[in-house]
């Protein structure tokens, strides 16, 4: 990623760099001396230089030929695109500007020339005409008569040869004028100043001078004291240096020496671009006297104001291009650092999406899983019941100690596995958010003291520090369920001889329970993952990872929270915050068996059972009858040893079955699972209860699954009690006998209120045997087989229903119908007992007498 970056910042400053388009020509100038003459071309140039958009390299050799050559051959070397070059001397120069021509560089020869054949073009003033010009003018202005001395340039240097030659030339054609010397001044004023003493030294005094630029006759004159009668003439004729000097007369004449750097740039440019150019490039000129000068002066004095002008636009326009450049920097920057901006962002999202389907994937992974553990340990369920339960029922008999000692470990372990479907159970069911808190008020301190009783056979000191008595608001199951696995926990982490401390104290609102051991520890990373479930501190380690996780979700349905401290190889502190109340939640006081489930039930199912062991021994034949309907012919065969005692047990494998046997032999009560091929047993108890020959029997749904919504479903389909497995001898015995119970305490209830105690519809059905034997009460033939095919019901099933229903038989309860309304009748009428015989269907008044007194204890004309 921060490569990316880097790469892509580079890139948009090169671009922002690169902006400008193609890469500028270089021009490398070389001129041979630095005076205000190339001053004012070098000037020229780089006002055309920068209208064209080339780079100027100007370099000056100071009169120095060895210079210049050393200067053209670095050009050559840098690798310019043309060379412009004004050589020092012809000859010697010739060598530096061949090479650069063969290294196929285009080179401008300027003003002056070399002596050779290799150059792409010249351009200049015709230096044989200026001196043929100056040499006609002088002999004028001389009348034709008179000694001249001629101050030549540069030996060697081509206009000092040509203008020789001109000059010379012209004065030849005057036979009263004489050349009489001409020594070299070397274009400089003190050249012209020394050359004039030589020729003074000589002892000639001319009548004019010609010094081939106006430095040099400016420097004879000086010479010679700058008198009156000799007349100087040059070239060049600059606005601020010879021109001036023809207008005040110190010079006669000059010669207009054209700079037209403008022209020798369009020369260059045509070149470069290859346009067609002239090789050979005259610049006209003109001479200048003391009648042109002025207009000169003016002219260039304009074109002066001109150029200033040009220069001010060019100023104003390199600072607006230096803005633009800037704002065109700035643009390319925002836009870059815009596109990396959304690159970032982009990158982002993209890593943001893999992180969201990374943890979608975990999640769905983590849930299938949770799924299949939760599958899984509803099979386990059933099996664990039938490994408990005859185990359980085992132990109860007469067992040698070592007997005992084996079967203990085999219970011990079998709680073990107990617990961890328990725990998966719960967890699941706190997960997808079926866990609604069984909230009771209970001393917590005494509770733990209690449930570490069942850690006792560990040899880890297990010791209790802290308050003595605190009373929280908590499920306590659930509270159970989190102290066992901390306590699993501590002793799986924490060497045989270790010590774990366990203590309870208050700190505001909340209780906070430690547990504190000396163990193995926790490696720091892993700490934040402990209370992630299916999470495993050691590959190697037993465990599902689901214990802790549990502690937590059981910690957070109560509002609390759980936080471990540890330090590898001394130990882990594991805290438990919960808050004393449960605000909002229906609170059972104390140890209600009602608001706890099984495991509680348990204990107090115990003390029930035994009371009634001992109330009712009922004979072999007087047996209640129980049905039993599971496709699983283990657990129907473990259910029949655990009731065949006290019960006539009759069996069904689903729920099919199991409703032909009921309607059949109409048991007294009903245990059936719920999962079950064919017809489940919500289907079943349906059935049963809508069909008024079964609908009174007491149903007991037995199932795996313990979900809440489940439960609700079983007692929609009518069940009457509901208990899930693994299940307990205790429990489903308690169960069976409280229902069967209070179908006997709805005998008392039907003498008091003439109504069962069950459901309004088997009072309906109750009713409408009421309303049969109303209809038919005088009537002493009246029999069951006609009530019951009245009812809709067969002679067995209206006797069976009739007795479960209320405890007397068909013709007992006709005879207690025909009696209470006997009783009414003699409350509300004068007729004579024996006309209320009659009127309820009694054959003998003295009959009816001695059923009324066995009924209500006193005969009926003492109720009067
Ligand atoms: C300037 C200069 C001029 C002269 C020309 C000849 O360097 O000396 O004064 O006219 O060169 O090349």
């Amino acid at each position: 990623m921060k490569r990316k970056l880097l790469f892509l910042i580079s890139a948009v400053l090169l671009l922002a760099g690169c902006s400008g388009g193609k890469k500028s020509l270089v021009i490398g100038v070389s001129q041979c001396s630095d005076d205000i003459w190339r001053s004012k071309l070098n000037a020229e140039l780089a006002l055309a230089a920068r209208v064209d958009g080339v780079t100027l390299r100007l370099s000056s050799a100071d009169d120095d030929s060895q210079k210049q050559m050393a200067q053209i051959r670095r050009f050559v070397a840098d690798g310019v695109d043309l060379l412009i070059v004004s050589p020092n001397q012809s000859h010697t120069i010739t060598p530096a500007v061949e090479e650069a021509f063969d290294a196929g560089i285009p080179v401008i020869l300027f003003d002056r020339k070399i002596d050779s054949d290799k150059y792409t073009a010249f351009i200049g003033a015709d230096n044989v005409e200026i001196g043929r010009i100056m040499g006609h003018y002088m002999a004028d202005f001389l009348d034709k008569k008179g000694r001249v001395v001629e101050i030549p340039g540069l030996e060697g240097s081509s206009p000092a040869d040509d203008r020789h030659k001109g000059f010379a030339e012209a004065l030849q054609q005057y036979p009263g004028i004489s050349l009489v010397t001409a020594p070299y001044g070397g274009w400089l004023r003190e050249g012209g100043y020394n050359a004039m003493e030589e020729v003074l030294a000589h002892g000639v005094r001319p009548d004019a001078v010609f010094g081939q630029n106006d430095r040099m006759a400016l420097g004879a004159r000086e010479a010679l004291g700058a008198p009156d009668d000799v007349a100087f003439f040059g070239v060049d004729a600059l606005p601020d240096a010879g021109l001036q000097e023809v207008i005040d007369g110190v010079l006669t004449a000059s010669y207009l020496y054209p700079t037209r750097g403008d022209l020798v740039m369009e020369l260059a440019m045509n070149i470069l671009s290859g346009v067609p150019y002239q090789r050979e490039n005259l610049l006209e000129s003109a001479l200048v006297d003391s009648r042109s000068a002025r207009i000169f002066q003016l002219q260039e004095a304009e074109v002066a104001t001109q150029r200033a002008n040009v220069e001010n636009i060019n100023a104003r326009l390199d600072t607006f291009l230096m803005q633009y450049n800037t704002q065109r920097l700035i643009m390319w920057l925002v836009i870059g650092f815009s596109v990396l901006l959304i690159a970032i962002a982009a990158q982002t999202y993209w890593s943001y999406i893999k992180m969201r389907e990374l943890q979608h994937q975990l999640q769905e992974s983590t849930a299938a899983k949770l799924k299949f553990f939760t599958q899984v340990s509803h099979d386990l369920r059933t099996p664990l019941t039938l490994v408990a339960g005859p185990l359980q029922h085992v132990m109860e008999g007469p067992l040698s100690s070592e007997q005992q000692k084996t079967l203990s470990l085999a219970r011990r372990n079998v709680t073990v596995l107990q617990e961890l479907v328990n725990n998966i159970l719960d967890f699941r069911k706190i997960e997808s958010g079926n866990m609604p808190l069984s909230v009771s008020r209970f001393d917590l301190p005494a509770a733990i003291r209690e449930w570490m009783g069942g850690f006792r056979s560990t040899s880890r000191t297990l010791t209790y520090e802290g308050l003595e008595a605190l009373t929280v608001e908590a499920d306590m199951r659930l509270v159970e369920r989190m102290l066992f696995n901390l306590l699993g926990n501590a002793i799986k982490h924490t060497r045989p001889d270790g010590h774990i401390s366990v203590s309870v104290r208050q700190e505001g609102p909340s209780a906070i329970l430690t547990i504190v051991d000396d163990g193995e520890g926790i490696p720091k990373e892993k700490l934040p993952f402990i209370f992630d479930e299916f999470y495993k501190g050691s590959e190697s380690g037993s465990g599902t990872g689901i214990g802790l996780a549990l502690v937590k979700a059981v910690a957070e349905l109560h509002h609390g929270s759980v936080h471990v401290d540890s330090t590898l190889g001394a130990g882990s502190t594991f805290t438990l915050r919960l808050p004393l109340v449960q605000k909002g939640a229906k609170v059972a006081q104390g140890h209600d068996a009602s608001t706890f489930t099984e495991r509680y039930e348990e204990t107090y199912a115990r003390e029930d059972t035994a009371r009634e062991e001992a109330a009712s021994r009922v004979s072999e034949s007087d047996r209640p009858t129980i049905l039993v309907v599971d496709d699983n012919a283990d657990l129907r065969s473990f259910i029949g040893t655990l009731l065949e005692g006290e019960y006539r047990i009759l069996s069904a494998c689903d729920g099919r079955e199991g409703l032909e046997k009921a309607t059949r032999e109409l048991p007294d009560l009903v245990v059936s699972d719920v999962m079950m091929p064919v017809m489940d047993g919500l289907e079943f108890c349906q059935a049963l209860k809508g069909q008024p020959a079964t609908s009174h029997i007491p149903v007991i749904l037995l199932t795996a699954k313990s979900l809440e919504d489940q439960r609700a479903e079983g007692y929609d389909s009518g069940a009457d009690a509901y208990i899930s497995k693994p299940f307990s001898e205790k429990v489903l015995l308690s169960r069976i006998g409280n229902l069967l119970k209070s179908r006997i305490l709805l005998k008392e209830h039907y003498l008091e209120t003439g109504e069962s105690a069950a459901q309004p519809k088997e009072n309906d059905f109750l009713g409408r045997f009421r309303a049969q034997v109303q209809a038919h009460l005088s009537d002493e033939n009246l029999s069951v087989e006609q009530l019951g095919s009245e009812l809709g019901l067969s002679r067995v099933q209206l006797y069976r229903k009739v007795k479960a229903l209320t405890g007397y038989s068909p013709v007992e309860l006709v005879r207690i119908t025909r009696l209470k309304a006997a009783e009414q009748l003699l409350k509300t009428t004068d007729k004579t007992v024996a006309e209320v015989a009659y009127a309820v269907g009694f054959g003998t008044p003295s009959y009816f007498s001695k059923c009324y007194k066995e009924l209500f204890g006193r005969l009926p004309g003492e109720g009067r």
